[in-house]
């Protein structure tokens, strides 16, 4: 190629389609029929395209944009630290600022065994790391998760997934990994001396936000405790009062060994973690040292959105917020299937017919939604927190109108 590359990028009248038309050409696709909206400037809730439409977020980008977008409080965090420093070195080895304060953040807001950070870059990374640390605490090889769970899309990831239709075209995936029924009490008896960890979430969120049953967790815990097995709780998609709390897991009041963030603890950043004690996380310390290790992971400016977006999140008490609005939301659509705790919610139609009906209605109405990974019969509502009181009313008139 020769010439000046703005050439390729030239602002004309059919712009907004060229760059649709290079979006399917260079962009590599995950589906046969994208989205293909295109986000010029999102704010709060609303996201706007070139064309001068507005979508109600919905989806809040699975989960992740819980303080509504272009925060101001974590635009700012990102410039002073993009002004500051960006890369130094890889994670551990340096004292990087935003990484300390988050991770003491976080370890205040955790139960006390939860006081330890690895910082990664994402959710999956955060599960792998995870698995890996399980392991070489027990010393065991066997990982438990449950049917209809979704971990991430990496090798060590997906052997735990719990739906094989997503799977089977990767194989051989990692040996030694055994799914059980989530909220089947019996199951639990599959879990063993030989089980290294068992991996849950507490809200299953692509299966169409399942929740447990009453004592599930609980009883989850007791058993990886009579065997010694590690309990890793998946709240990738439901910490930060996503659920109505700040941590999922504080409905129940089930603490695991090991906990698995991302998605909206980067407060819109790339960022990952997985926490546990002190004492377990040394064991990668040594038999070998770098025991875990990552180039990016606990980025200085995702560290620094994050630590923000959750500061963001406990001034302005949006779990209590995320708590009354989802309740406004299941109030308001009484009439309907409803599965969720605070903003994280399913609404079930069914069958998936119905269900790509009633998401194109709502995008044609201004509102972007989607279904879930292993659940196609129910769409998603999870708006940033930060969604008032009118504008839950108004969105939930423009659903049953489209219901
Ligand atoms: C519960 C859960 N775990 C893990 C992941 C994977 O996170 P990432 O896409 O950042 O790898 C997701 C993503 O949707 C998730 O919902």
């Amino acid at each position: 190629m020769n010439g000046d590359i703005n050439r390729l990028f030239e602002p004309s009248i059919s712009y907004n389609d060229m760059i649709r038309t290079q979006f399917l050409e260079h962009i590599a696709q995950t589906s046969p029929a994208p989205l293909m909206i295109e986000v010029e400037r999102a704010e709060g809730i609303y996201l706007y395209t070139p064309r001068g439409e507005r979508y109600v977020d919905l989806v809040s980008g699975v989960s992740v944009s819980n303080v509504g977008h272009a925060n101001g409080e974590v635009v700012e965090a990102v410039q002073r630290q993009a002004a500051d420093y960006m890369h130094t070195m890889v994670y551990g080895e340096t004292v990087m600022r935003p990484q300390v304060e988050y991770a003491r953040l976080l370890a205040e807001y955790l139960p006390e065994n939860l006081n330890s950070v690895y910082f990664v870059n994402s959710g999956a990374e955060a599960v792998e790391g995870a698995m890996k640390l399980a392991k070489r605490q027990t010393g065991r090889s066997e990982i438990v998760s449950m049917r209809g769970a979704y971990h991430g899309s990496t090798q060590g990831a997906m052997s735990i997934m719990g739906d094989e239709f997503f799977k089977s075209a990767f194989r051989p995936l990692l040996p030694d990994c055994r799914h059980i029924r989530y909220n089947s009490v019996e199951d639990l008896e599959l879990i063993t001396e030989r089980t290294a960890a068992v991996v849950a979430e507490c809200i299953q969120g692509e299966a169409g936000v399942r929740l447990p049953n009453e004592g599930y967790l609980q009883a989850l815990r007791t058993r990886c405790d009579e065997v010694g097995a590690l309990l890793i709780l998946d709240e990738i998609q439901t910490a930060f009062g996503r659920c109505g709390a700040m941590f999922a897991m504080e409905l129940s009041g089930v603490v695991p060994d090991i906990l698995c963030l991302a998605k909206a603890l980067g407060g819109g950043m790339p960022l990952g973690a997985f926490v546990s004690s002190r004492e377990i996380m040394q064991s990668l310390t040594h038999n070998p040292v770098l025991g875990h290790i990552t180039t990016f992971g606990g980025h200085p400016v995702c560290c620094a959105a994050g630590k923000a977006a959750m500061g963001y999140i406990i001034k302005n008490d949006l779990v209590a917020n995320s708590r009354t609005r989802g309740e406004q939301f299941r109030a308001l659509l009484k009439n309907y299937e409803v599965r969720g705790e605070g903003l994280l919610m399913a609404v079930e139609l069914g069958s998936a017919e119905k269900m790509y009906r009633a998401v194109a209605q709502l995008k044609e109405r201004g509102y972007m939604s989607d279904w879930f990974l292993f659940c196609d019969t129910a769409f998603r509502i999870s708006p940033p927190l930060t969604i008032t009181a009118e504008q839950v009313e108004r969105c939930c008139g423009d659903i049953i109108d489209i219901l």
